[in-house]
């Protein structure tokens, strides 16, 4: 090996610094107590079997456990998207802190920005994770930060009121005791996942109701115990899955499998294709029957189906047929125009609705954090209007300006 094959080894001090520069660089950190934070706690150490330069790369995860089908349900969780949730939670000093979904270094952090007279609860559902984030706390000196080993669904009612709760695993409901274990003015940052699509979402406490004053794109491991999601999903063929959490949706597998046999019918909308998240957002929320399609990439090879939906896109779903989102290239602006793939034999009427919400969309909503969500605790309405979700505790309420 010549010495310009030899690996650069950096010292983890520099590591920090530089992670730190470049979450400030990509908006991640926008605040110099948050910058603090992340300066100060030695990341990692929260990460002993992942080399420093992968514990400081700002958007990776690293694999903390493993279920029994390989897929994770413990990773540490990528430093772009903490800094991001920790700005949305605007952590003060002396504050009564609970994160639930442990780790130790998102803990570290919190217990840097609340300071000695505040307090950091940690809980994980899973005791392999919470003893390796005790040792990892210890060892790297926040012995302060408490740790607990319970259903992060029943709250730590052992130590309640907290002014912030921060949850860090795909929740897809708000239970109860996170509400009742809130201050009068108290947030909740919690990753909420709609129809296979993940928002952190800063709530706050508003009488016995959550309005949210921000949101920001998220990618979770899933809340497990009580509280996991009540999701339904169906297998159309090889390569192609249709994923809902929605109790209007009726998947009918073998129908929506034949419709994907009959032609094409498409639709383009005029408007431009951008801001894809919060396009994303606003298509779950209203189209009526919202479900997720998925496929293969041999799938899309296939010409079968779009390349949209490689990484999911919101669907539309009658009985027998099937429309969802699409774009083109757009040669006048250099960039894309959004569209509606069809098939079935409610092809046109699907593509007309769809493409109705494109237009609506770039009309008048399109811009970053148009939405404001509101979870109202309690049965829902036996009809549930377009933008609202029903959840097993209560009712998510999506307003777009
Ligand atoms: C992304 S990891 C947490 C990352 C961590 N906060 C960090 O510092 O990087 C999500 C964690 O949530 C935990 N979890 C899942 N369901 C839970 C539940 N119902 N209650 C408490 N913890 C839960 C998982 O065991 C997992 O350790």
């Amino acid at each position: 090996m010549t010495s310009t094959d030899t690996p650069a080894v950096h010292d983890p001090d520099e590591l920090r610094a530089s992670m730190v520069r470049a979450l400030r660089e990509q908006d991640g950190v926008t605040t110099d107590r948050v910058a603090a934070a992340f300066a100060m706690v030695p990341r990692h150490r929260f990460a002993p079997a992942a080399s420093p330069e992968v514990a400081y790369n700002l958007h990776r995860t690293v694999p903390v456990k493993l279920d029994q089908r390989g897929q994770e349900t413990s990773v540490m969780s990528a430093a772009h998207l903490q800094a991001v949730m920790l700005e949305q939670a605007e952590v003060q000093a002396s504050m009564n802190v609970l994160e639930i979904g442990s780790g130790g270094v998102n803990a570290a952090y919190l217990y840097e920005l609340v300071g000695s007279t505040g307090s950091v609860t940690s809980v994980d559902i899973d005791r392999d994770v919470i003893d390796q984030a005790r040792r990892c706390l210890d060892e790297a000196g926040y012995s302060q930060v408490r740790t607990v080993v319970a259903d992060g669904e029943n709250g730590v009612p052992d130590g309640a009121p907290y002014d912030l709760i921060i949850v860090t695993a795909a929740a897809w409901d708000i239970p109860p005791a996170w509400i009742a274990g809130l201050t009068e003015k108290g947030r909740i940052v919690v990753p909420l996942t709609i129809c296979g699509t993940t928002r952190s979402i800063a709530f706050d406490r508003d009488g016995e109701e959550l309005v949210s004053r921000s949101y920001s794109l998220a990618h979770f491991v899933p809340m497990q115990g009580e509280g996991a999601a009540e999701e339904r999903k169906g297998m159309l063929r090889d390569g192609v899955a249709l994923q809902t959490d929605d109790v209007r949706v009726t998947l009918d597998v073998p129908a929506l499998n034949h419709a994907l046999d009959t032609p094409k019918t498409e639709r383009w909308s005029g408007a431009a294709y951008d801001l894809p998240d919060e396009l994303e957002l606003f298509l779950t929320l209203n189209l009526p029957h919202p479900a997720r399609l998925h496929a293969a990439p041999s799938i899309v090879d296939s010409g079968l189906i779009e390349a949209s939906a490689l990484k999911g896109v919101p669907a539309l779903v009658g009985r027998d047929s099937i429309a969802y989102r699409t774009r083109r290239e757009n040669e006048e602006t250099g960039g894309f125009e959004s569209g509606v793939v069809a098939h079935g034999p409610q092809a046109d009427s699907l593509a007309d609705q769809y493409v109705d919400l494109l237009r609506s969309w770039a009309q008048k909503h399109r811009r970053r954090g148009a939405a404001t969500f509101r979870y109202r605790p309690g049965p829902a309405p036996t009809s549930l209007p377009t933008g609202t979700v029903m959840r097993r505790h209560g009712v998510v309420a999506v307003a777009w300006d």
